[in-house]
């Protein structure tokens, strides 16, 4: 970049300018080409550095790309910078658009599915600057990753808002670009419950729906509950609790689940075993199988009321 593009862009003073351009060069993050101010690769150690000091990437991380292995579909991780979002991670599986945003990329908030679940936490101070910013910049054209946008209805965002308090979830029906969906949940901090970041599962129009993104990724297969041994563990009128659901589902398909339960003794969840009818009698189910499986879930369940002796551990 020139010396007066910078002056332009940044509105400081020509003196400041070049002062700050000979700073940063002698640190090796910018180097002169002629007049011209060139970036270094060098200044990747700051990004890295803000990635480590995050600490968000190195625990979950793993955990996005896992999730995306599973679905299929690209997965990321975006943090809030005011009434903007960065990806600090992106497991990119498909190509669901044809440009990719990269890690550090600043997208405005109101044109994703992460947006609305930060702006939840937003301060009068974060809207005020959004209301100065939309009349300024309707075009987004103060964000260079993203192409221009067509003018978004007056009030979508301030309606997306609360509709994500409420039902925890946001997406993004191709409000960034052309056939991209999105749809994305919150990560919390156990200790207050604010927002950590935000996991967002992307795809295309041609594979998924906005709406079909949800409930078929993102929520996995709703069944009903009287109809599968997982459904009727915490409910089972056998004492233990465990309960099989001998080819009620499925013809072929004997399932046997056992509850797992809390530091209260409180049902919370149930493990299960699918198997095919065929492969062992209801007896060897009841017997051998379920013994097993009561042994696996009493070490779930210590684990759980470890993890859970002072922080609490969020089940959904
Ligand atoms: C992404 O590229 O990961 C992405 C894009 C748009 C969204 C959410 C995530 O709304």
């Amino acid at each position: 970049m020139s010396p007066s593009t910078l002056e332009r862009t940044t509105g400081l003073a020509r003196s400041t300018v070049d002062r700050v351009t000979a700073t940063l060069a002698r640190m090796g993050y910018v180097r002169l080409d002629g007049r011209d101010a060139v970036l270094t690769l060098r200044l990747m150690e700051l990004g890295n550095a803000y990635l480590a000091a995050l600490r968000r990437p190195a625990l979950l991380n793993a955990r996005a790309d896992a999730l995306a292995d599973a679905l299929d579909e690209s997965v990321s991780l975006a943090v809030r910078d005011r009434d903007g979002i960065h990806f600090v991670h992106q497991a990119t599986r498909r190509r669901a658009m044809s440009l990719g945003f990269r890690i550090g990329e600043l997208l405005p908030a109101e044109r994703t599915a992460p947006g609305p679940l930060f702006a939840t936490e937003w301060t009068d101070e974060d809207w005020r600057h959004w209301h100065e910013r939309r009349p300024a910049d309707p075009e987004n054209r103060s964000f260079p990753a993203v192409p221009p946008a067509p003018p978004a209805p007056a009030g979508d965002f301030e309606e997306r808002t609360p509709r994500a308090a409420r039902e925890g979830w946001a997406s993004d029906d191709q409000l960034i670009e052309p056939g991209l969906v999105a749809v994305s949940v919150p990560v919390r901090y156990p200790a207050d419950g604010t927002i950590a970041c935000v996991a967002s599962v992307v795809s295309h129009t041609s594979r998924h729906s906005a709406e079909d993104l949800r409930t078929t990724l993102l929520v996995g297969t709703r069944l009903p509950a009287h109809a599968t041994a997982l459904g009727r563990a915490p409910t089972a009128a056998d004492p233990l609790g465990s309960a099989l659901a001998d080819e009620e589902l499925e013809e072929g398909l004997r399932p046997i689940a056992v509850p797992l339960l809390d530091r209260t003794g409180r049902r919370v969840a149930a493990v299960n075993i699918a198997m095919h009818a065929a492969r062992h009698t209801r007896e060897e189910c009841t017997d051998t199988l379920l013994a097993a499986l009561r042994h696996t879930a009493t070490r779930i369940e210590a684990d759980l009321h470890m993890a859970s002796h002072f922080t609490r551990v969020p089940l959904t």
